[in-house]
């Protein structure tokens, strides 16, 4: 089929690549030149593992190609994925709609007879209504359709989580607009992927609902690290023991410094702030309480730093290993190792930050930050190292060989994911959160 997909973030860059690479047409879209020149070369504008060879491959092949114009897009498109950001507004709890907007705007009057506008980004429920609404009224004479999409994909997994998803839903008006996402999902379908056809409405909230789903559950379990400390429980061994119930399962129980990212922050405030429009704000009421355990990990990781360099971060050299919100992506949107090291310096500490692929972004997003492209170089004459993003090659390192650089041999794991044991026969003093006995 001709696809299109407007805006090539994160979301649309890998989808655009992975709708080539099943055997689709694919003209991706988007308003930033830097961007396009990037990815019409082949090469992805940010880091994620498998999509510069995927991306090489389709455009080579020709199978796709990028522009800036909404007009060529609708001209050439059957189908046309909207792929563009909802940040928080300024303000407020709510998602910006403004970048969706434009998109609908700008493409309507362009849509050809028999196309289909299919809408990927995280929208407050009843958008989709709304913008079907909008193309009828921008372009009356257009037999054209719009359908709800949501996108499950994790960063650091999604090339495989768009190729082999496990589950795809779709929010439908009509039998034809089903047919056609049937075929665009074909190689999907016959690999035996779940197929959910509904309403709009549903499959908009499908996507705020999973996503608040695991922020509860990370705050759960790190409302359950603050029981431990007080209680001298491990939290650790606490999240294996309920995990091993299959109706509670492991995954998503890392007790640490918390969430963040561009999606499940953002998410649950404008799920509160689209249920508070719709009168049910009580319903998630709840939510703001997992907001809250997850901001009060970042203010914890502090406290805990403050106290093992004595007291006052005055004077102290501290070194963060980690500035990505999590690992394998170089996104430092909302991250807690970021705000941490930030605040830190707030404080008086003299801050040195490290991460394998984030130090771009993280410079740009906080430029008086000291940052090491070298682990060691990082942690010298350090009275205090953070382990804030659970990189594989930090569990690698050789903590005697670092030991010699520092100037106190101290650590908090932030991410509870390194050998407390190894460390500490090698001479650290090790402190993790939910972990106060251990
Ligand atoms: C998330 C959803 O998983 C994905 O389905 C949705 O499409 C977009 O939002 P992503 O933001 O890429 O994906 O990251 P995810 O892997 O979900 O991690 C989110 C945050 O939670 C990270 O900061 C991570 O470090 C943290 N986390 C995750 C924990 O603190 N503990 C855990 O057990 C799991």
């Amino acid at each position: 089929m001709r696809i299109t997909v407007i805006g090539t973030g994160y979301l649309g860059a890998v989808h655009a690549a992975c709708m080539a690479d099943s055997g689709h047409e694919v003209l991706g879209v988007d308003v930033d030149p830097r961007k396009l020149a990037a990815l019409s070369e082949g090469r992805p504008p940010f880091f994620e593992p498998g999509l510069p060879e995927l991306l090489r491959r389709t455009v080579d092949a020709g199978s796709l190609r990028f522009t800036d114009s909404l007009q060529e897009a609708g001209e050439f498109g059957e189908v046309h994925f909207v792929c563009v950001g909802t940040p928080q507004q300024p303000g407020s709890y709510a998602a910006d709609m403004k970048y969706v907007d434009a998109v609908v705007d700008g493409l309507a009057p362009h849509l050809r007879d028999g196309s289909l506008v299919v809408g990927k980004s995280t929208v407050p429920v009843g958008t989709a209504a709304r913008l079907a609404g909008r193309i009828a009224e921008l372009n009356p004479a257009v037999d054209a359709e719009l359908a709800w999409n949501p996108e499950f994909l994790r960063e650091g997994f999604a090339v495989q989580d768009t190729l082999r998803p496990d589950r795809l839903v779709v929010g439908v008006t009509s039998e034809r607009a089903d047919a056609m996402l049937r075929e665009v999902y074909a190689p999907m379908l016959t690999a035996g992927c779940p197929y959910i056809s509904t309403d709009l409405a549903t499959a908009e909230l499908v996507k705020v609902a999973a996503n608040s789903f695991l922020a509860t559950k990370i705050s759960f379990v790190n409302a359950m690290a603050e029981v431990c400390d007080a209680a001298g429980g491990d939290v650790v061994t606490l999240a294996d023991a309920i995990g091993h119930d299959t109706r509670i399962g492991r995954r998503f129980l890392s007790a640490g410094v918390g969430f963040g990212g561009g999606c499940l922050p953002k998410d649950i405030r404008a799920f509160m702030a689209r249920a508070g429009e719709l009168g049910v704000g009580e319903a998630l009421s709840f939510l703001k309480a997992v907001d809250e355990v997850n901001m009060r990990r970042r203010q914890r990781t502090v406290d805990l730093a403050r106290e093992l360099v004595g007291g006052s971060f005055l004077g102290k050299n501290v070194a963060i290993l980690g500035a990505a919100f999590k690992p394998d992506s170089d996104d430092v949107r909302d991250s807690p190792a970021l705000n941490i090291a930030a605040a830190i310096q707030l404080q008086g500490g003299q801050v040195r930050v490290h991460d394998p692929e984030a130090i771009d972004n993280a410079r740009a997003q906080f430029p008086t930050l000291d940052y090491a492209l070298d682990i060691e170089k990082a942690c010298e004459r350090a009275d205090l190292v953070l382990h804030l993003t659970e990189w594989t090659q930090y569990r690698e390192l050789d903590a005697g060989r670092l030991l010699k650089v520092v100037r106190e041999p101290v650590l908090i794991d932030g991410r509870n994911t390194l050998d407390m044991a190894a460390w500490r026969s090698a001479g650290w003093t090790v402190r993790a959160l939910g972990r106060s006995q251990h």
